[in-house]
């Protein structure tokens, strides 16, 4: 059996500043997770991934970073932050935190320094250029709301470089002291405890800006020396990646020429995550079946994160043209809904229609195809979104506890407006109105999770489409280890379904559905398997001891 945690890992991710807020100011803090930490370690969730947490003037919710070497006063101390981790190894929960690195804040001292004087020692820390660069308009991530990737600055009388907002001034990682620095972070919050970190933007990370030049060179092999630095300070740290780049350019960002897995251990699906929401959207998985034979192969020791909704907005920005007006006809028909023109900024279960049946059956694919499962909190709740709010704003408002004022996430006046009318308020969705339902979503979250540790198979196997004739809408699929092999029935349209799979069936050995959207006849000779419409079925074939 993988003794990789992170091959076995339910991560789930959540901001502190809309989590728990313990002391009355509004603003969710350390020890109001630390207070919660028992209602992670019931839903099952074995890692956690905390945004930001460091000191910063919060115009990009923390990923304009101040100070890499503390934690946001407004979330407590850093002493806080060592508890959380004791009392969060305790329950058997890592922690992993973002690594924001490609930028600091243009309040960060290093960039105050810098843009004081061409002899400051932080000067060449960042990228700056004599003269306007002529690809200053190109690249830029967030359009509408980002003018340019150069800006002029008075102070400097240069221009300096930022792949994301202007106050996120890149860093030179030409420059051996920023690389050294980077390490240094990183064995600072390993020394505390943590158990590894999510990098943000990493093909951002390793370029090697050049100024006029749109396509600069991009360093993968600090990411080879970046690793070996982290593996010696702590074995089994994990490295989890932000890396939305070509399908033909995401093997590199695993592992060098020589095919071991000596880069990132993980990176997002963010493939697998198009496909699915254009999956969802067609009720057909013939996209599901595509992401899977188009994905590369890992080199042993990779592994994807997948996941459905994030903190950021749904990136349909690899789809084709039509199939992404498919998707935001389905998910997100409102101007209000899209963003940056490539993307959706709701939560999945208002995407889903609040239908009940529907969220279960987009959860159930995440979870048991390949990798390592990412939920964004009151995912599991099935929360909405504010569309009132500015931009990715929307799908990050506070944590909805119970029907106490403010959803019980405050006693104060809440950094963001609790989701408070209709049927998403926290009046009808909440965490102890679900505690207290057996059916809720929440129960069925703590049930999936349950039985996903159950079938290692799943995070460390081989995931396999079974291409068998089945019915529209229905996928089947598999995951194959040495622990055993299960079995996946997923039916993505509304009508109900019987799939023949007796080509299977010599393999079965007390075969059993372990989860399914309801109780279904006995497995027989697989000859006729019924799945309803929208209904998935998790049977385990057979198990080796
Ligand atoms: C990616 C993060 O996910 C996003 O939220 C952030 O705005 C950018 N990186 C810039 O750090
Ligand atoms: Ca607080």
């Amino acid at each position: 059996m993988s003794d990789r945690w992170y091959k076995k890992a339910v991560v789930y991710c959540l901001d502190i500043d809309t989590f728990a807020d313990a002391n009355g100011d509004g603003i969710g803090d350390i020890r109001g997770l630390i207070g919660r930490l028992d209602y992670l370690a019931r839903l099952g969730v074995t890692c956690l991934w905390l945004n930001p947490i460091h000191p910063s003037p919060d115009r990009d919710d923390g990923y304009d970073v101040a100070d890499f070497y503390n934690v946001d006063p407004r979330f407590g101390t850093l002493g806080d932050f060592a508890e959380l981790l004791h009392q969060a190894n305790s329950l058997g929960i890592k922690v992993v935190i973002d690594l924001v690195v490609n930028h600091t804040s243009d309040q960060h001292p290093w960039f105050q320094s810098a843009r004081s004087s061409p002899d400051s020692p932080y000067r060449n820390w960042y990228v700056w250029s004599e003269s306007a660069p002529a690809d200053r308009h190109q690249g830029m991530v967030f359009p509408g709301e980002q003018g340019e990737t150069w800006s002029y600055d008075r102070t400097a009388k240069a221009w300096y470089y930022h792949r994301f907002y202007k106050f996120q001034p890149d860093l030179n990682i030409k420059n051996p002291q920023v690389r050294d620095e980077i390490k240094r972070i990183c064995a600072f919050w390993i020394q505390l405890g943590v158990a590894g970190f999510r990098m943000d933007a990493v093909p951002f990370i390793i370029e090697e800006t050049e100024p006029g030049n749109p396509d600069s060179p991009k360093d993968l092999d600090f990411l080879t020396d970046l690793r070996q630095y982290l593996q010696w300070r702590r074995g089994d740290v994990v490295l989890l990646a932000e890396a939305n780049v070509e399908p033909d350019q995401l093997v590199k960002f695993f592992g060098d020429a020589g095919g071991s897995n000596s880069r990132i251990h993980m990176l997002f699906d963010f493939m697998l995550n198009t496909k699915l929401m254009l999956a969802l959207a067609r009720q057909d998985p013939e996209p599901i079946i595509e992401a899977l034979r188009e994905t590369p192969k890992l080199p042993a020791g990779g592994q994807w994160a997948t996941f459905l909704r994030n903190h950021d907005e749904v990136d349909l920005s690899r789809l084709t043209a039509d199939q992404r007006a498919q998707a935001f006809e389905v998910f997100g028909p409102s101007p209000e809904m899209q963003l940056y023109g490539r993307g959706i900024r709701r939560r999945l279960a208002p995407m889903l229609g609040n239908d009940r049946r529907w969220i279960e059956l987009a959860y159930s694919l995440q979870f048991s195809l390949r990798g390592t499962p990412v939920l964004r909190y009151g995912e599991e709740i099935g929360m909405g979104d504010d569309l009132a709010l500015e931009g990715r704003d929307a799908i990050r408002t506070p944590m909805q506890w119970s029907h106490l004022d403010h959803g019980g996430f405050t006693s104060g006046t809440p950094v963001r407006p609790v989701i408070a009318e209709g049927e998403f308020g926290y009046h009808r969705v909440n965490v102890t109105e679900q505690r207290h339902d057996p059916k809720s979503l929440l129960s069925w979250f703590e049930r999936m999770i349950r039985t996903l540790r159950e079938a290692p198979e799943i995070g460390a196997g081989t995931c396999t489409h079974i291409d068998v004739p089945v019915p529209e809408g229905v996928l089947v699929h598999r995951a194959d280890d040495v622990t055993g092999t299960m079995l996946f029935l997923h039916n993505l349209c509304t009508k109900d379904a019987v799939v023949d799979l007796s080509s299977v069936y010599s393999e079965a050995e007390s075969p059993n559905d372990v989860l399914a959207d309801r109780e279904y006849p006995d497995l027989g000779k697989f000859a006729e398997v019924p799945v309803a419409g929208h209904g998935y079925r998790w049977i385990r074939l057979r198990r080796c001891s």
